[in-house]
């Protein structure tokens, strides 16, 4: 029994086998695919076939949910355009928690990211309480201030203004970030840039649900020398920190001018 099988409406147009990266689907003489076993322990699992049958004929045996997506809805290209230009940093949010289910929603368009050979790395970790996200940052500024002065001499980004920001009722970490979404890779993983992407992914999903997020640089580059940091957010220590998403609801309301940005540096060869 193979992994992939056609259902009834297969009109054999062969695309299954052609987007098969792995040449795991092969046409028979009759033109009907089939996967081919002893090539099936090569398969990374990208459903390419499933997604791109214009019948919906195409079945893997290991995909449990099998969820329609109406491709007709898709906004036009304007609309997609200023969806992503207006996404911006959010830094003043409202004490108001980001429920589960809509970090959870997030999350869940945050599967459909890329990954290298769809190998789907990344692993969160979340501070859900505004209670939690403090405890961090707590944990940040004392180890800063034990070691400011090291950490100024190698020219420590950050971490002189982010004790002298403290000692003022300033959060320069976390800006008031209630919540926090780290993205983690195992350090063995060639690829870590893929959770890069699915940090991305996770900003401009929460920016369709009305959540503001601001990358969180200076926690990341905290919390990947601070053990204690990872200890309570039980990181391992084969375990890379990519990246942070500090979210909440902003306090702000979007203005109506773009910020400036460079000109594109681009050749084209
Ligand atoms: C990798 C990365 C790390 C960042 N770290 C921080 C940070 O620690 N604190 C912060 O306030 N903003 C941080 N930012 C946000 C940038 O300052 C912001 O994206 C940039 O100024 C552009 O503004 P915009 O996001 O509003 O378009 C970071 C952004 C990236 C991509």
């Amino acid at each position: 029994m193979s992994i992939f099988t056609v259902k009834e409406g297969c009109v054999k147009c062969g695309l299954c086998s052609k987007l098969c990266i792995r040449e795991i689907i092969q046409l028979g003489a009759d033109g009907v695919p089939y996967g081919d076993s002893a090539k099936e322990g090569e398969c990374i699992k990208c459903g390419q076939c499933v997604s791109f049958c214009p019948k919906s004929c195409c079945y893997l045996d290991f995909q449990e949910e099998r969820v329609g997506v109406d491709i007709y809805t898709l906004p036009a290209a304007s609309v997609s355009e200023t969806f992503l230009r207006s996404r911006r940093s959010i830094r003043i949010y409202k004490d108001k928690p980001v429920d589960a289910a809509t970090v959870l929603r997030i999350l869940e368009t945050v599967r459909y990211a890329p990954s290298a050979s769809n190998m789907q790395p990344v692993r969160w970790v979340i501070s859900m309480t505004r209670e939690k996200t403090l405890e961090i940052n707590k944990l940040i500024v004392e180890s800063f201030r034990a070691d400011v002065a090291a950490l100024a001499s190698v020219n420590h980004p950050r971490a002189v203004t982010v004790v002298s920001g403290w000692d003022k009722g300033q959060d320069v970490v976390f800006r008031g970030a209630p919540q926090l979404a780290v993205a983690l890779v195992k350090k063995s993983h060639p690829f870590p840039e893929d959770a890069s992407i699915a940090l991305t992914y996770f900003e401009l999903a929460a920016h369709a649900a009305g959540v503001g997020c601001c990358w969180g640089g200076i926690f990341t580059m905290a919390a990947r020398g601070i053990s204690a940091v990872r200890g309570l957010l039980g990181i391992s220590e084969d375990e890379y920190i990519v990246g942070a998403q500090m979210f909440g609801y902003p306090d702000i309301k979007y203005g109506h001018i773009l910020p400036p940005r460079k000109k594109i540096d681009v050749s084209f060869v």
